[in-house]
């Protein structure tokens, strides 16, 4: 028997593990069925979904085996996105968990046993192993902010958890004039290790000079947009946002509530004093109506690439600091903290013209719709992962958040989202005219 390639094996138990840690310690059993975003399922879809799509991946698709368990893998084999709320199934027709557990189980095993095996070893395999260990990790982040939206009787918060940093401090406001240059997006196949098919192929723009925010707009920066009456000043909100607002109460950002007069914070684990130096996570109408207000835009995804990755000497950079690897010093990503930190607190992570935290504390939203490169292939692993949302619904977001795992970021990955999706932690900044 030959050993699996040495660096998967241990990914796909290490991911595996802290999907099993957060079902079994972090959510508390009786919110197993909840289903606190009412666009996504409840959170026993996505125990089940996990093992499901790596044995479809795995097992049937990449190895030509007989499903598990047919009826479980068709019920957990894909999440929903819809446009608007209702048409769900009932809570009641999902299973209890020890059946869910007990295919979990099945699926784990005979997947780590493939893996152990060798038999993925080949290069098509090999993808579909990568696909599936990433599809986890990005489920982990689902994962955290569903979990955001429960009361904190149905969460335990992890022995690691590390507690919210206060501010200390208020943000300096600033902003940065970038030069014309080329920016590149996307990578050519085979120029890293995994990419999902949106990130292929390497795609270059001209982007011309613009001045951008060093650092990202905070909860004190919206505070005044909210008090100035920005919700309900219909001149800056697109078509179709006033509408969503006032079905859904919006009247403020989603992490926000206040009591007895004060703001608050919506904390993973608690609620806090509204911290003025914190980054604020909204949606992207809320974002884009925020820019609107100071006259002001959203970034573009190139204009994005040219303030994270170009320098003034002309060669890109692989991440905003410079070659080195991700880690904790330079952004606020890789899943150990669950808040953000207050705006700016990373200066190692700035990029070469001086823009901060373009990675990290929040994903970034920018104007730039959801679409394909010139170029663009579906995966053969996963054909549907991006082209069912080439909709015009969907907005591109960089860079990561407090709870991406840090495997995830690189200069190339693109997340994305509905305009008016105020769960994901999401922050912005604006390009001045
Ligand atoms: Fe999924």
């Amino acid at each position: 028997m030959s050993a699996a390639h040495p660096s998967t094996l241990p990914r796909w138990r290490a991911g595996r593990a802290a999907t099993w840690r957060f079902f079994d310690e972090t959510l508390m059993p009786g919110a197993y069925k909840a289903r606190p975003i009412a666009l996504r399922h409840p959170f026993v879809f996505y125990e089940g979904h996990l093992a499901a799509f790596a044995a479809i991946k795995l097992l049937r698709e990449a190895l030509g085996r007989p499903p598990l368990d047919e009826a479980l893998e068709k019920l957990f084999e894909r999440g929903i996105d819809p446009p608007a709320e209702g048409g769900a199934p009932p809570l009641t027709a999902w299973p209890r968990r020890e059946t869910v557990t007990a295919y979990v189980r099945r699926a784990d095993a005979a997947v780590e046993e493939a893996l152990f095996s060798g038999a993925l070893d080949g290069e098509a395999q090999r993808a579909a192993v990568h696909t599936v260990i990433e599809h986890e990790l990005m489920h982990q982040e689902t994962l955290r902010y569903m979990l955001h939206r429960l009361p904190c009787a149905d969460k335990r918060a992890p022995a690691e958890s590390v507690a919210p940093a206060l501010p200390d401090r208020l943000a300096q406001p600033a902003a940065v004039r970038v030069p014309a240059g080329v920016a590149t997006l996307g990578a050519a196949r085979g120029e890293i290790p995994f990419g999902w098919d949106n990130e292929f192929p390497r795609t270059c723009r001209m982007v011309p000079a613009f001045t951008i925010d060093a650092l990202p707009v905070t909860n004190g920066d919206f505070l005044e947009f909210v008090e100035a009456g920005g919700y309900t000043d219909s001149s800056l909100w697109a078509v179709g946002d006033e509408e969503w607002l006032r079905s859904h109460g919006v009247a403020h950002p989603a992490f926000w509530t206040r009591d007895r007069g004060a703001w608050l914070w919506i904390g993973q684990f608690g609620l806090l004093p509204l911290p003025l130096s914190w980054p604020v996570w909204v949606s992207h109408a809320e974002a884009s109506a925020y820019a609107r207000w100071r006259r002001r835009r959203l970034p573009t995804e190139a204009e994005y690439h040219r303030a994270a990755f170009g320098t003034p000497e002309g060669p890109e950079r692989a991440l905003p600091w410079g070659g080195a690897e991700p880690s904790p010093e330079r952004g606020n990503f890789g899943a150990d903290r669950d808040d953000p930190l207050p705006a700016g607190s990373r200066p190692a992570g700035a990029s070469a013209w001086g823009v901060h935290e373009l990675v990290g504390n929040g994903w970034e939203w920018t104007a730039t719709p959801f679409g394909p490169f010139e170029g663009f292939a579906p995966m053969s692993t996963y054909p549907q992962y991006s082209a069912d949302f080439f909709d015009g619904r969907h907005f591109v977001l960089t860079g990561a958040s407090p709870a991406t795992p840090a495997p995830l970021v690189r200069r190339t990955f693109r997340n994305w989202f509905q305009a008016r999706y105020p769960y994901v932690y999401a922050k912005f900044r604006c390009v001045h005219p």
